[in-house]
């Protein structure tokens, strides 16, 4: 087998595409080596005292799990030496975080979620970093504002994860389709397993936390009740699948087809799910997938963030399965 690596996959589309510079590749570079350095800390979560949280809460008001306090650090070490930043965001972090003058100053801005799942850490399953990168807008001088950095989805100029599973995955997108790497621990590279990803145009599973039921409106237990009963277009059922970690039931249903769900309800009336470092690069993934990723009402990529750390409702899969969610709620006036 001709072993491609994922150096030699982005030289590749740096010479294809007219947007990959040198600084953008380099980027990409240093955010795989991040997610190796975190990969080795998830490794070894049961042998070293990192399992459990910091007793501390975050911006989100959600416990900190030492994993996460773990994961953010090494991406903020690591990305800020990389040349090719201005400025984060990361859902553990209250505010931007602008790259100090002491390090070269780039033309990109980078969100991400260091650790999405971490309620998941603690019995060993699943977890994965998300991020998004975006250019700073042209023409714009000087220290970074918070402006800057809230930019619509579709102008998002690369995203993917790295997925702590079984294996060590690397699912990105530049803009030309989207590719999946599995990390060869061995001689610690990213190997390609898995080129132009595609998702199916109807799947045969449904992802949502059911315990929320008592929560949803009417039309969000109609939509959730197609899938339990319903029929895809090809005449099979569907089956449920939660994992509680969104990077793992993504990738689920990027390879299997399907639909992942999270609602808004009654006690998250925006959603749960951070729009700029969760929705914002899943959905640009499944859209280079084939795939459609909608809050309810349109398009995910067509929203522009309030705030760094705004929420959506989700929706996202299979394009026939999201658009059974999107009629559903046009039938009935509404989420
Ligand atoms: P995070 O661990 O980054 O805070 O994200 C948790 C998110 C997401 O990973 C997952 O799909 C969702 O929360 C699960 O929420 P519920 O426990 O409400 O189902
Ligand atoms: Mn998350
Ligand atoms: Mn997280």
């Amino acid at each position: 087998m001709a072993d491609i690596t994922v150096t030699e996959h982005l030289l590749l589309h740096q010479k294809l595409s007219p947007h990959a510079t040198g600084q953008f590749t380099g980027l990409l570079y240093d955010l795989i080596l991040s997610g190796k350095t975190i990969a080795r800390h998830t490794g070894k979560a049961g042998l070293m005292d990192v399992l459990g949280g910091t007793g501390e809460v975050n911006v989100q008001g959600e416990n900190v799990q030492k994993l996460d306090e773990i994961a953010n650090r090494i991406m903020k070490y690591r990305m800020e030496r990389c040349g090719a930043l201005c400025a984060m965001g990361s859902e553990e972090e209250a505010d931007i975080i602008r790259v100090r003058p002491e390090f070269p100053i780039g033309d990109y801005i980078l969100i991400f979620d260091p650790l999405d799942g971490s309620t998941n850490i603690d019995v060993n399953i699943d977890v994965g970093t998300i991020f998004s990168i975006m250019r700073r807008p042209d023409g714009r001088k000087g220290e970074v504002e918070t402006e800057d950095v809230l930019q619509k989805g579709s102008r998002q100029v690369g995203a993917g994860y790295i997925l702590y599973g079984p294996s060590t995955m690397l699912v990105f997108s530049t803009g030309n389709g989207v590719h999946g790497f599995t990390l060869d621990p061995g001689v610690g590279e990213f190997l390609l397993s898995h080129p132009d990803m595609h998702l199916p145009v109807v799947g045969h599973t449904y992802s949502v936390n059911d315990g929320n039921w008592r929560n949803w409106s009417p039309a969000t237990r109609k939509a959730v009740d197609w899938f339990r009963t319903g029929k895809a277009s090809d005449g099979k059922s569907y089956s449920a699948r939660y994992v509680g970690s969104l990077v793992a039931d993504f990738h689920r249903t990027l390879i299997y087809g399907g639909i992942y769900m999270y609602p808004a309800d009654t006690k998250k009336p925006e959603g749960k799910l951070r729009m700029m470092c969760e929705a914002f690069p899943l959905s640009y993934l499944a859209e280079q997938a084939g795939g459609k990723a909608s809050d309810g009402r349109g398009r995910i990529l067509d929203r522009t963030p309030g705030h760094l750390h705004a929420r959506t409702p989700l929706f996202i899969g299979s394009k026939e399965d999201v658009e059974t969610v999107e009629r559903i709620y046009a039938e009935e006036g509404g989420a």
